[in-house]
């Protein structure tokens, strides 16, 4: 039970790695806030199999009020905020040319704004408890390297390690520890947008990105949701405590070539 007593605010939760990492979290005692656009039926099947310790909320993590009443219902509910896993993002896909603003604003709304600025409520929530933390921002393989067909969206996990990096050493100092995870292609939701524009835009069958991405991973296959878990306990516990500022591949050794 290495989050016993613990309570984690976790988002993008109806879906993918998110659900899968609360179902983690819950298996070693936390209460969770389960934070998503829907409040879907696998979210509604974990509340009801632990009352107690489950609360859901529905937000959108780009609205500035949705940010304030995310943290304001962990504290009423639990009393207390000590992790977040901060993990709601969106995938798009253009040829560079062809980018549009909308796009960019999308993107970077959820996946750099909303991040950037529930780290930050949360922050300020921890710092006034004055017991520390753990944050744990989702970046990308993405984010480490540039790819011709997906700028926007590489763009904005590059800008997930750095705020990682930065929010890591303004808030040392209150004990709060902060790191990112950097999967590679990971088997979730999100991979029916991906394969489907990948097939767009390369030409290729549906199907086809999937199956040479999983090809290319040297540890020959695309991850599962639950192969994100671990990680995310460990950055989530007293394991890691000594760590903070970094942000971990979790991509079976490599990514797309
Ligand atoms: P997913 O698409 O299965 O789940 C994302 C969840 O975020 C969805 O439930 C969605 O409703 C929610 N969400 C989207 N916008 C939101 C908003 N404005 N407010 C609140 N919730 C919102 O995605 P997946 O694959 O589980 O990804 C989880 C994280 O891992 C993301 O940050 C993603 O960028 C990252 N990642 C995923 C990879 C993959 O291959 N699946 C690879 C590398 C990183």
């Amino acid at each position: 039970m290495k989050l016993a007593h613990k309570t984690a605010i976790l988002t993008g939760a109806a879906s993918g790695i998110g659900i899968a990492v609360a179902r983690r979290y819950l298996q070693e005692g936390a209460s969770c806030l389960l934070v998503d656009l829907k409040l879907n039926d696998e979210l509604q099947a974990l509340q009801q199999e632990h009352p107690q310790r489950v609360a859901l909320l529905q937000a959108d993590v780009t609205r500035r009020e949705d940010i304030a009443a995310i943290v304001s219902s962990a504290v009423e509910r639990f009393g207390s905020i000590d992790i977040l896993y901060n993990n709601a993002a969106i995938f798009d896909m253009h040829p560079l040319l062809d980018e549009s603003w909308d796009s960019f604003d999308r993107l970077f709304a959820v996946n750099v704004k909303g991040m950037f600025f529930l780290l930050q409520a949360v922050a300020r929530q921890m710092v006034e408890q004055g017991r520390g933390g753990k944050i744990i921002n989702l970046s990308s393989q993405a984010g480490r390297r540039g790819e011709a067909l997906v700028a926007h969206y590489c763009a904005t996990k590059a800008a997930v390690i750095s705020y990682t990096q930065s929010a890591a050493l303004a808030l040392a100092p209150h004990g709060i520890n902060v790191n990112g995870i950097a999967p590679g292609v990971v088997d979730t939701p999100m991979w029916k947008d991906v394969d489907a524009l990948f097939a767009r835009y390369e030409g290729r069958q549906p199907g086809d990105k999937k199956r040479l991405v999983g090809e290319a991973v040297p540890l020959g296959r695309m991850g599962l949701p639950e192969d994100l878990t671990g990680a995310a306990l460990f950055l989530a516990s007293a394991d890691s405590d000594y760590i903070t500022a970094q942000t971990l591949n979790v991509d079976g050794g490599n990514w797309m070539s």
